[in-house]
């Protein structure tokens, strides 16, 4: 977005526009980092991702007080409307002029005609009513809340819980450049409040903040990295002269781990994706000595050098269900179709990265999911296939084991869900 046009529009009009991208399928972090230059950033985070958040229980109260249906509306006028509402509803603005500013951006965004019907149904809304479908009460589409009450009975209403509740903020500490306790001693001098988690290089700040504000941005002493997420990588366990394979590694957050960690190990980082400025690396560090980015298709083997790994990281593409209240958009976007096309490409993926694994080397399947279909499910699917696989233990500070892995359950200020499994490939006697 050119930087003219972040100067002259206003939050609410920049905030329909990044919404109604997102309805239509782009992630609400990509679409809202194109404005991450704007002086009403803050502004457009909260609105964004506050209305993602509440998408459900907006959608439900206007839906009961509009004579059109929401989802037969223009894209950029449903967009506007769940504004408003998520501002009478969640800001401190008096309502008449949250409703004025909105009916104003349907102006500039050249939706004039609907500035009336916009006006009506705002003025209409009623926060003090409690939606009553489940949709709206949970914040999720009917077929997650099903799925979730089915996979896990027990823990369904903390999930429910957590994927409404803000995210928190967690660093790693990159401990080639700086150690633990001198990190901590550079937050406490500049008064910023954070907690230890129980992993030894990773802290959760009390309250969120922009990552440029932290004191070691510039150095590169910390990566922003979920403490679930921290959590494959620790299991890898590679001896010094091993080679890692590093597979779908875009944006890299895992790769800058594993470089920190083993940094006498050489790290190949793939991805089907080309390096880009997304990646989350600092630019000094993609292609440093351990650690070479490259991109290729790794369903096929087609990339391959031929030397076999000795320790593969498979962070695969999934349906993210584990990480709702990071990206509230997944549960607007997403559809059960996805999660069974996740699970079809992380087989793939499995099978095929098995070929370029050394014998006695060890692959750690991982997934931000909490759906046992791209989990376990994959996992049996892949035993079925495979005679020359041990599944190892997997022992760790935070979650629980599954039939053949480890899984996080999201929890509210501390953690994502993330599942990962340790397969050992042995040596077939002919
Ligand atoms: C969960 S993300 C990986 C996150 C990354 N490991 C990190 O920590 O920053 C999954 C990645 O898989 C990549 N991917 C999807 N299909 C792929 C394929 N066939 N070959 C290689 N990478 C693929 C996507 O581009 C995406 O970047």
């Amino acid at each position: 977005m050119a930087s003219n046009s972040i100067r002259r529009h206003s939050p609410n009009f920049l905030a329909a526009k990044i919404l109604a991208k997102v309805l239509q399928g782009q992630p609400l972090e990509d679409a809202l980092y194109e404005h991450h230059e704007s002086k009403d950033i803050a502004l457009l985070t909260f609105l964004c991702y506050t209305t993602m958040r509440h998408y459900y229980s907006l959608h439900q109260r206007l839906s009961d007080i509009s004579h059109r249906p929401l989802d037969h509306m223009d894209i950029e006028v449903k967009c506007l409307l769940l504004l408003g509402a998520c501002q009478l509803q969640y800001s401190t603005l008096p309502a008449p002029l949250a409703v004025a500013h909105v009916v104003t951006a349907a102006k500039k965004i050249g939706k004039t005609s609907a500035g009336s019907l916009i006006n009506a149904i705002l003025r209409r809304y009623d926060s003090t009513i409690e939606p009553s479908m489940d949709e709206a009460r949970y914040e999720l589409p009917q077929w997650m809340i099903d799925r979730i009450k089915f996979d896990y009975p027990n823990d369904s209403d903390e999930i429910f819980r957590t994927s409404i509740a803000r995210a928190p903020m967690t660093l790693r500490i990159n401990i080639s450049e700086i150690c633990s306790s001198d990190y901590c001693a550079l937050l406490q001098e500049s008064k910023i409040s954070f907690e230890q988690t129980a992993l030894d290089h990773a802290i959760t700040l009390v309250k969120p903040m922009s990552r440029s504000k932290l004191p070691g941005h510039e150095e590169g002493y910390f990566c922003v990295q979920d403490l679930a997420s921290q959590l494959p990588v620790s299991v890898l366990e590679p001896q010094p002269e091993h080679r890692i394979l590093d597979a779908c590694a875009a944006p890299g957050v895992k790769s800058r781990q594993i470089a920190d960690v083993f940094p006498n190990n050489y790290v190949d980082a793939y991805d089907i994706k080309p390096q880009c400025s997304t990646w989350n690396i600092a630019k000094d560090s993609g292609n440093s000595q351990n650690l070479v980015f490259k991109q290729g298709d790794l369903t096929t083997t087609s990339w391959w050098d031929g030397s076999p790994y000795d320790r593969i990281l498979l962070d695969a593409p999934c349906s993210g269900s584990g990480t709702l209240s990071r990206h509230p958009d997944i549960k607007v976007t997403r559809n059960e179709v996805d999660v069974s096309e996740a699970a079809e490409l992380q087989f793939k993926l499995l099978n095929s990265l098995w070929n370029v694994l050394a014998v006695d080397g060890i692959l750690v399947y991982s997934t931000c999911s909490i759906f046992i279909e791209e989990n376990d499910r994959v996992i049996t699917r892949f035993l079925e296939n495979h005679q020359d696989i041990v599944v190892e233990p997997i022992e760790l500070p935070i979650g629980r084991p599954t039939a053949f892995g480890w899984q996080t359950l999201p929890k509210a200020q501390a953690y994502d869900g993330f599942f990962f499994a340790r397969l050992r490939k042995q040596k077939i006697s002919s």
